[in-house]
């Protein structure tokens, strides 16, 4: 196997940090595609925490290549900021770390438009407020600074001078909030330039030279592809195609395709900001999961909402992306509690229905729950006859095979029931 995807495929903080850091062991190149430090990915190794917002989780491997792809919107200074914390763990250096010349650039515009709308908009989304909807849309409308622009002071200006006047407008006039001029953003933006220059390269080519050489390629995806641009939840999703096919747009698969797709998934479901969750729990056990699995977002702070494993919503992730495994976390924090439910259908003005197609109005759907007999596991010894009960259930009704399974942060908490890679 040459080329593996980890995707999230519920609504984001799935675990896929800790996964990806254990695949790109055995990878050659470990490759972000979408979203920008709106991403929070945990990784723990022998009890030592470190928290990844845009560098890719293949980092703490210095054999390994960290690739930032074109896909991403990259901040200048919180990359620099999360590289030099990170080179006080692990070795980086311009040789196993590359960022795409074509990413696109989050600018102080972008995160004071991020902020003002959040704040005093009519519709929350519940953002992370780093800019990233504000970045994509100017990529979109093809006004976007691009991380090779940062070199070059004179194109710099020319091309945050392209939709300047639009966004001084909404500053002054509808947020009324303080934003520098285009003169002071420069000399900012320039100067992160000149600190990143090393590591900017054609990562196209990088990855399309890699493969033909029969390197191993993992994708590693942000956020969950229930919060993706398309395919998610809208408008309650993050700005970037976060399911399989950003992989094609936003890094590349020159002239192979993906082989294995693996969905990583909670034991539970969680969600963070606003929109629908049709298995949210308002009672003590909902609070219990939140407590247990300390469902804190890693980028925010926020309190994550928490509830039941929800199988029509990872029926259609499955659809989505074409997964082709699933990886599932966090079992442990189901170890012990007074009920355990799976959500196999909803009803939906009084029909069952098993796949949480975008046609379906999630706010109507009512969950229909099988109830299982609680685990008690230390995850010690064997599988007690509940755990395995709880894992079969799932990998039946979703059709494909639970891969790996985890029941702690650490590396050696992490099963891996199929050889990847
Ligand atoms: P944005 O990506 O900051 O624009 O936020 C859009 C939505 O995506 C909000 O509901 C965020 O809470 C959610 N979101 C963005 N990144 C993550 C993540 O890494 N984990 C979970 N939710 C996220």
């Amino acid at each position: 196997m040459q080329t593996m995807a980890i995707i999230g495929a519920q609504w984001g903080d799935e675990g896929k940090g800790k996964i990806t850091d254990l695949l790109a062991e055995k990878s050659d190149l470990v490759v972000r595609y979408q979203g920008g430090h709106n991403a929070g990915h945990t990784i723990w190794v022998d009890g030592k925490k470190t928290v990844l917002h845009v560098i890719p989780s293949g980092v703490l491997h210095p054999h390994c290549t960290s690739v930032i792809g074109h896909g991403v919107v990259l901040e200048p200074e919180n990359f620099l900021f999360e590289l030099n914390r990170i080179k006080n763990v692990t070795k980086v250096t311009p040789d196993n770390l590359k960022v795409s010349e074509t990413a696109t650039v989050i600018t102080s515009y972008h995160k004071l438009l991020d902020a003002a709308r959040e704040s005093q908009g009519t519709e929350k989304i519940g953002t992370t407020c780093k800019g990233i909807g504000p970045a994509y849309e100017d990529k979109i409308a093809r006004r976007a600074v691009k991380v090779k622009d940062l070199f070059d002071k004179d194109i710099l200006t020319r091309r945050l001078a392209v939709g300047y006047s639009e966004k001084a407008m909404l500053f002054k006039n509808l947020y009324q909030v303080e934003f520098p001029s285009i003169e002071e953003e420069v000399e900012r933006l320039y100067k992160f330039g000149q600190s990143m220059e090393d590591y900017v390269c054609d990562t196209f080519s990088l990855i399309d030279n890699s493969l033909s050489r029969g390197k191993r390629v993992l994708y590693e995806g942000a956020q969950g592809i229930l919060l993706d641009v398309d395919y998610g939840t809208y408008p309650y999703v993050t700005s970037s195609s976060t399911s399989a096919s950003g992989i094609y747009n936003g890094a590349g698969i020159p002239n192979h395709k993906l082989e294995e797709v693996i969905g990583v998934a909670k034991a539970y479901t969680t969600r963070v900001g606003e929109g629908p969750f049709p298995t949210e729990l308002f009672d003590e056990i909902g609070n219990t999961i939140q407590v247990k699995g300390n469902e804190i977002g890693a980028t925010t702070g926020r309190k994550r909402r928490c509830g039941w494993l929800d199988i029509p919503l990872l029926r259609y992730a499955i659809k989505c992306s074409q997964l082709t495994s699933i990886a599932l976390t966090k079992l442990d924090i189901l170890s012990d509690l007074s009920e355990l439910k799976i959500c196999y259908a909803y009803e939906v003005d009084g029909k069952k229905v098993d796949c949480a197609y975008p046609g379906i109005n999630l706010y109507n759907a009512k969950p229909l729950f099988k109830s299982f007999k609680p685990f008690k596991d230390d995850f010690t010894g064997k599988n007690s006859a509940e755990l395995d009960q709880y894992m079969s259930f799932i990998q039946e009704t979703l059709g494909i095979p639970v891969s790996i399974y985890a029941y702690g942060p650490d590396r050696n908490q992490i099963v891996f029931k199929k050889n990847l890679f």
